[in-house]
């Protein structure tokens, strides 16, 4: 009897002292050992991308850090390699701008004038709008600048709404723009402009071009793996924080988030991307990955060496390992 009661409370032990797991896909336990590994071997692979210099501050990044977290279906995050690498969010933004755009206008409102469409172009094609001066999507930049456009607020008030959620899916009041980024983004944003102009002309924006400023602040937040895996876990798990606040919890909107990255987020490489990762995910130039796997997980990877679509190269190799070894994707 004494016997049994000391092995139950050796297994007890054991049990809480166990690092918390997962279970996901094939019933495989996600193991820091694996992500650890999968770090390693893809790290070397910055050699054949390029970091983004066309923001020339951006070409000051660290083309040999990586990172990779995932925040789990109890909410814990668990992160491996450089994961206190600070960089901008750049288009991951992007996320966080339609979130506020459809909250305040509806969905129905902010899509008349706007695209649920793939494209074959690359994320800053300056005439990805359709014949009627409409963006394609909200995941490239046209459709980017015009969704932060329709969020209420003068001058930088709408930047400041986009910072206020990032604080709080991620719980982190530290989290702010890099201003030298900003400056370096708004200095060469010309592309930007001409779009923002193109969509002035056809009616669609009315306020000035202070407007467009917003969209630079918000591409230049600056965020580390672990903040992005928290975002991603928000998204995924249809506004549901990581501590588990249910303030913004809407599934519909989440959905139609998830949706938009599974077709645009990754831009022209989002078909092949669906058949390889095959989970909703959104890219940034900075560096940033992130995936959702839906109602259960965030995930998100950093190397700011870019493929050609500009999307983070160790990144998705990272990615596509883990998820083909947890049977992650969504089909
Ligand atoms: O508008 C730009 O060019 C940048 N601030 C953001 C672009 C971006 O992150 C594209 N994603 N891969």
């Amino acid at each position: 009897m004494y016997k049994t009661i000391s092995f139950l409370s050796i297994a007890i032990f054991y049990i809480l002292s166990t690092p918390s797991t997962i279970v996901c896909g094939q019933n495989k336990i996600i193991d820091k050992k694996v992500m650890l590994h999968l770090v390693n071997k893809h790290k070397l692979a910055f050699t054949q991308g390029k970091v983004a210099d066309y923001i020339p501050e951006l070409g000051k990044a660290n083309p040999k850090a990586v990172a990779f977290s995932i925040t789990n279906e109890n909410g814990e995050t668990w992160s491996v390699g450089d994961n206190k690498q600070k960089f901008t969010i750049q288009s991951i933004s992007k996320l966080i701008a339609l979130m506020l755009a459809v909250e305040e206008n509806g969905e129905e409102k902010v899509f008349t004038q706007m695209g649920y469409y793939g494209t074959h172009h690359p994320f800053n094609y300056f005439a990805n709008l359709d014949h009627n001066g409409r963006p394609l999507n909200p995941m490239m930049n046209a459709g980017a600048i015009y969704t932060t456009s329709l969020i209420a607020g003068d001058a930088d008030e709408p930047y400041q709404k986009i910072l206020a959620r990032i604080r709080y899916i991620t719980n982190n009041p530290k989290i702010d723009i890099n201003p030298t980024i900003y400056e370096s983004e708004k200095a060469t944003g010309y592309r930007n402009r001409g779009m923002f102009y193109l969509m002035k002309n056809y009616g669609m924006i009315e306020k000035e071009e202070e407007v467009l400023n917003n969209y630079f602040r918000q591409c230049s937040i600056e965020i580390d793996v672990e903040d992005l895996s928290k975002i991603a876990y928000f998204i995924a798990n249809q506004g549901t924080r990581y501590d588990g606040d249910k303030t913004h919890y809407n599934k519909e909107l989440m959905q139609l988030i998830q949706a938009q990255m599974l077709t645009a987020g990754m831009y022209e490489f989002s078909g092949e991307y669906a058949r390889t990762i095959a989970l909703p995910s959104k890219s940034g130039v900075g560096g940033g990955i992130i995936a959702t796997v839906p109602n259960k997980i965030g995930i998100a990877v950093y190397n700011p060496s870019l493929d050609e679509h500009g999307n983070s190269l160790v990144g998705y190799l990272i990615l596509k390992d883990f998820v083909q070894e947890y049977s992650l994707g969504i089909f």
